[in-house]
């Protein structure tokens, strides 16, 4: 399976944080932001990964993370411009994923918890089109959200509804195969202008294509401020735990 981690955005949302650098530099208690989801890659044993960037300071995500040897990660790059959305970023790995079955984190997302690694194989092994894990928040709204039925199925994801269906979103990891390029391929942006992950998945609910489970541990995504601190928070509880690994240094030079 490959990895890929999207780090591109302009992130208004963290202004000023980010107005004159990246979003994914941003500290999260000891290690920048984008950390977080290469160990999520890396603990789930994958080694070959792209980075998407885009918005400010890339040469810095590059500089940072350069080739992912001192993660145990061999790692690729390429460069999205514009704000499309996670669909559109996802596309922009095509040539990279060729034939493999792939995990996308979004570089935002801070996991805490049971490794992933065997959902990844799960998922791998068997006849879904797409992977979703999913998270019980308390303002839905925010996010994508899950429809369910009666027996806890998803009906349907809605990005950023105003009255949402539930309290379980789709956090950002994706397990796709190559099959979701040609979704992609077809997708129309949506009201706010960009290519949704949630069509994507939406795409393979009605044929019982969805893996689809929740994820047992903690999750934030660092996009707000408020989100910001609850991640730091998690990272800090983890530490006061003992469960957080020190933060790997690249080499110098
Ligand atoms: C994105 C996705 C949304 C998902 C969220 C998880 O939201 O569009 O479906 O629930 O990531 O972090 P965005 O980062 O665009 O607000």
């Amino acid at each position: 399976m490959k990895g890929i981690v999207l780090a591109g955005g302009t992130a208004t949302r963290l202004f000023p944080l980010t107005l004159v650098t990246n979003k994914h530099l941003l500290p999260i208690y000891d290690r920048p932001m984008i950390y977080y989801p290469i160990e999520t890659l890396a603990g789930m044993g994958i080694r070959e990964v792209m980075v998407i960037v885009g918005g400010k300071s890339v040469g810095d995500v590059v500089e940072l993370l350069a080739d992912g040897s001192h993660f145990g990660l061999d790692l690729t790059y390429r460069y999205q411009r514009g704000a499309l959305g996670i669909a559109h970023a996802i596309g922009l790995a095509r040539d990279f994923v060729g034939d493999d079955a792939f995990c996308c984190v979004l570089g935002d997302n801070i996991l805490r918890g049971p490794a992933l690694a065997p959902l990844a194989r799960e998922f791998e092994a068997g006849p879904w089109g797409a992977g979703s894990m999913l998270y019980r928040v308390p303002d839905p709204e925010r996010f994508g959200v899950a429809e369910l039925d009666a027996q806890g199925n998803v009906l349907g994801f809605e990005e950023k509804p105003k009255v949402p269906k539930s309290n379980l979103i789709p956090i950002g990891v994706y397990f796709l195969r190559p099959d979701a390029f040609g979704v992609i391929e077809q997708l129309v942006p949506s009201g706010r202008g960009e290519f949704e992950i949630t069509d994507v998945l939406n795409h393979y609910i009605p044929d019982g294509g969805l893996f689809a489970r929740e994820f047992q541990g903690e999750w934030a995504d660092a996009g707000t401020v408020p989100s910001l601190l609850r991640a730091a928070e998690l990272a800090a509880a983890d530490d006061a735990a003992g469960r957080l690994t020190p933060p790997i240094i690249r080499p110098v030079g």
